[in-house]
């Protein structure tokens, strides 16, 4: 009864091994540490170096830790860079997941959970958005993942496999203990900007578009906490093995907030105010994304325990001030500086 957690040494999937580890599971995480880091790996789960792509070795490990459920979060995610690498991005993406199902429909681990996206629904959803939406997705990253969706299911039909499709929205935070969070230098999500400005690693945060058809004229997002959103993954293997069929589910709260109230969550949570630039908007950006969320309550086990804006970002930004440091923070300071 062990899951293999591909992308496990990366944001979402560590939290993943954690929530499992913390029920008392088995766990093993493939990673290729492209994007990935070692140290993110929870002690208790080994780490495999190694490529999803590698039949040979997904047979072997299959086979050698007795895996019943994978758990697959490897991927590239970057929306700009996948319009820039479009190929990369489906070989990254969709080929690599057709062989990972390759070699778990051969081996017979009869359970497969997916990290797809809001990204599969476009630019102009109804909203909220529920998963009988239409699927539009307006950038390779999406289409990526939406024909990775369709494989999957394609392969369990044919084969004694069932699966859950989690599609996440705005996911943000870091595990309340402090075990883990975002540490890539180079994340763009907003909460991520919004938390380094306020502990002056950047010079400040831009609102990308303050003239768009929302409430206060900035975008609107529906961000969940990723400790939430590991808790629902493992409602989601415990669902499939409990015998429930394969799904398809949204995983956000179901309610938005504007680029202004995470900035004033920001602020409220570091005590201080930081520099705010208003900026043209982000071309291809979706003006509203809120889940219609009922889908995922009817059908797992899940219930959230930190569905709270103020929450979400007091652990972004006190895992930004514990993982950084201030020395760390000193010289990314000291070096954009003399970028100029
Ligand atoms: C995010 C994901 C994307 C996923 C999508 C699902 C990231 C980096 N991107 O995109 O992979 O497919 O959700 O719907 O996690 N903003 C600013 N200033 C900034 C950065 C962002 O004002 O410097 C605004 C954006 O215009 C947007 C909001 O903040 O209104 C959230 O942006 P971001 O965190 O980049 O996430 P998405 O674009 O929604």
């Amino acid at each position: 009864m062990t899951v293999l957690i591909t992308g496990g040494a990366g944001y979402i999937g560590s939290h993943m091994t954690l929530a499992l580890l913390a029920r008392g599971r088995r766990a093993i995480v493939l990673d290729d540490l492209s994007t990935g880091s070692r140290d993110a790996v929870p002690v208790g789960a080994p780490l495999i170096v190694g490529d999803v792509a590698d039949e040979a070795l997904v047979l072997r490990l299959i086979a050698e830790h007795g895996v019943t459920a994978i758990a697959h979060f490897a991927a590239r995610i970057v929306v700009p860079d996948s319009i820039r690498d479009p190929l990369g991005t489906y070989m990254a993406n969709t080929m690599k997941t057709a062989q990972l199902l390759r070699a778990a429909t051969a081996a017979g681990a009869p359970h497969f959970i997916f990290s797809s996206t809001a990204a599969v629904y476009g630019l102009l959803p109804p909203t909220p958005t529920p998963e009988t939406a239409p699927l539009e997705p307006a950038s390779p990253y999406g289409a990526s993942k939406l024909m990775s969706e369709r494989i999957l299911s394609d392969a369990a039909a044919a084969h004694r496999l069932r699966y859950v499709v989690l599609r996440y929205f705005n996911v943000a935070g870091a595990d309340p203990q402090m075990r883990t969070g975002q540490r890539a230098a180079g994340a763009s999500n907003l909460i991520t900007l919004a938390t380094r400005a306020a502990l002056g690693m950047t010079d400040g945060l831009d609102i990308l578009g303050t003239d768009l058809p929302t409430p206060d004229g900035t975008g609107v997002r529906d961000y969940i906490h990723v400790s939430d959103l590991a808790d629902a993954h493992v409602a989601a293997l415990e669902h499939l093995e409990a015998g429930g069929d394969s799904a398809t589910l949204n995983c956000g709260y179901g309610r938005g907030f504007s680029v202004r109230e995470v900035i004033d969550a920001v602020r409220r949570a570091a005590g201080h105010d930081f520099p705010v630039r208003e900026k043209p908007r982000r071309e291809g950006d979706p003006f509203i994304s809120i889940a219609d969320a009922r889908a995922i309550r009817a059908t797992l086990d899940w219930t959230p325990k930190l569905d709270d804006l103020d929450v979400i970002v007091a652990h972004a930004l006190e895992w930004e001030r514990h993982y950084w440091g201030a020395e760390e923070r000193k010289r990314l300071w000291t070096a954009r500086r003399a970028a100029g």
